[in-house]
């Protein structure tokens, strides 16, 4: 026989009504240490969310002061399997909160709600390098989180979960719309929000690894802004032609957005991670076209030659690989690539020139590129200028190069295939699990807020 909860326990677990249905899980057994059986109604709410929302995980029931232990488990495209895991003892009316109560060990500890999703790894066994990358963001990201008698750290699959309830972790919010994109010759996809419009827009860049990466824009789109998610080192005339795109592969993405029907036209921004910092820094610098309301700039540097093409700023990186370093573990540092900062002014984005605001977000611990050493160069680089009242400089203690949406597991080192070389290597990004997961969490709340100030004239407000 099962529990249930009563309905009026349920209304307070309600976050969000409009994007919630309720799952509850039910009790399979739960042996309290002897003969009587207790029943555990296990509930995380909201069970369908979007990949950025918390969840509340709450077990009622168990025994008193029973130990659990808390475990996610995820399966990932290419049937790469991921799991974390908490243990915790409940309180003396049997009841565990993961809003409250500590993990005492696990892949994660203290209090962690979301310990859960940001502390998950390749389940031991699996092949080295393996990082989490949604490609297909029509269908969420599913997490099945389980509990457990008693303390386990292995072998989960040998034991029965005494309860368990699948999660859903969406990029795109009902009613946002996904439209691939070819005009121009661009390789972009479109991600709109539900609505009429217009929208302002978002052009977001990712880094070095080419390919089409929509999970950020989607999520974008999912809070109310337009966002173009361009592949401008993998595209279809770069493979097809075997040569690299101009700058002006930007302003044709730029000039897509500012004619589109449901875009406002005059509230575009940039937003790029590693090289995709490179390119959001020149062309929101030195575009003629390009009249960017603001950029947002994730682990990346102004070093460049500033008059460059995509191709001769890769060329000026591959020219520094003797500046490689490799670690005890055969993981390879780019961190040196572009150190020490040039003085040749030739060599670096006139930072000075900035006229827009910019957000700039670098990890402590970034391994891959000097994002930070750049961010205090751009600082001063700006104050000497006179224009540093347009930077918003946030930097993260232990955390690493792939600042990504919150919750997303920390990889500190994984397998990487650069666009330029395509040759396949494991790369070093950096961070701890924990100051990461900080980092990702509160980056993403001030980038959505700068945004929403720079793109929507809206100060500290909640959600559009
Ligand atoms: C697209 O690329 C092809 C091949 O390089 C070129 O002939 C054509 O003019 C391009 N179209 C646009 C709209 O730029």
């Amino acid at each position: 026989m099962c529990f249930s909860l009563q309905s009026s326990q349920i209304t307070l677990l309600l976050l969000l009504p409009h994007f919630t249905t309720l799952r509850l899980s039910q009790c399979l057994f739960s042996p309290n240490h002897g003969t009587k059986t207790t029943l555990c109604p296990f509930v995380c709410e909201p069970s369908r969310a979007l990949l950025d929302e918390k969840f509340k995980v709450l077990v009622k029931n168990a025994a008193p002061g029973a130990e659990l232990t808390l475990r996610s488990f995820h399966q990932a495209e290419k049937n790469h399997h991921w799991e974390a895991f908490g243990h915790y003892v409940c309180d003396s009316s049997g009841t565990l909160n993961l809003c409250e109560d500590l993990s005492l060990g696990g892949t994660y500890e203290g209090v962690e709600p979301m310990g859960l999703l940001w502390s998950l790894r390749p389940v031991p066994g699996s092949k080295a390098g393996l990082r989490v990358r949604k490609t297909n963001v029509e269908i969420p990201m599913e997490v099945t989180i389980s509990v457990y008698q008693g303390h386990l750290s292995e072998s989960f699959s040998e034991h029965t979960a005494v309860a368990a309830v699948l999660v859903e972790r969406w990029y795109m919010a009902p009613g946002v719309r996904r439209i691939p994109v070819t005009e121009y010759n661009l390789t972009a996809t479109l991600f709109l929000p539900p609505g009429p419009g217009p929208f302002p827009a978002v052009l977001d860049l990712w880094g070095g690894g080419g390919n089409l990466v929509e999970y950020r824009a989607s999520l974008l789109a999912s809070h109310g802004f337009a966002a173009l998610a361009l592949d401008y080192l993998t595209n279809k005339l770069t493979v097809s032609e075997g040569r690299m795109m101009k700058n002006d592969y930007f302003e044709d993405a730029y000039k897509f957005l500012e004619q589109h029907p449901q875009i406002a036209g005059s509230r575009i921004a940039m937003l790029g991670l590693s090289f995709g910092t490179s390119m959001t820094l020149k062309m929101a610098v030195y575009s003629e076209v390009m009249k960017l309301r603001c950029a947002v700039c994730y682990s990346g540097s102004h070093i460049q030659p500033v008059k460059g093409s995509i191709e001769e700023i890769m060329n000026y990186f591959s020219e520094n690989q003797e500046k490689t370093r490799i670690n005890e573990n055969q993981e390879i540092i780019w961190h040196d690539l572009l150190l020490p900062i040039p003085e040749d002014p030739a060599l670096k984005v006139d930072m000075g020139r900035v006229q827009c605001p910019l957000l700039l977000v670098v990890g402590e611990d970034d391994q891959n590129w000097p994002a930070y050493v750049s961010a205090m160069d751009i600082k001063a680089m700006m104050e000497k200028a006179g224009n540093s009242h347009l930077l918003t400089l946030l930097t993260y203690p232990n955390a690493g190069h792939l600042i990504e949406p919150p919750y997303t597991p920390h990889t500190r080192t994984s397998l990487f295939r650069t666009a330029q070389t395509r040759h396949l290597c494991m790369v070093l990004w950096g961070g701890q699990p924990l100051g990461h997961s900080r980092a990702q969490e509160d980056s993403w709340k001030k980038t959505l807020a700068f945004f929403r100030e720079h793109l929507y004239g809206r100060k500290n407000t909640a959600d559009v």
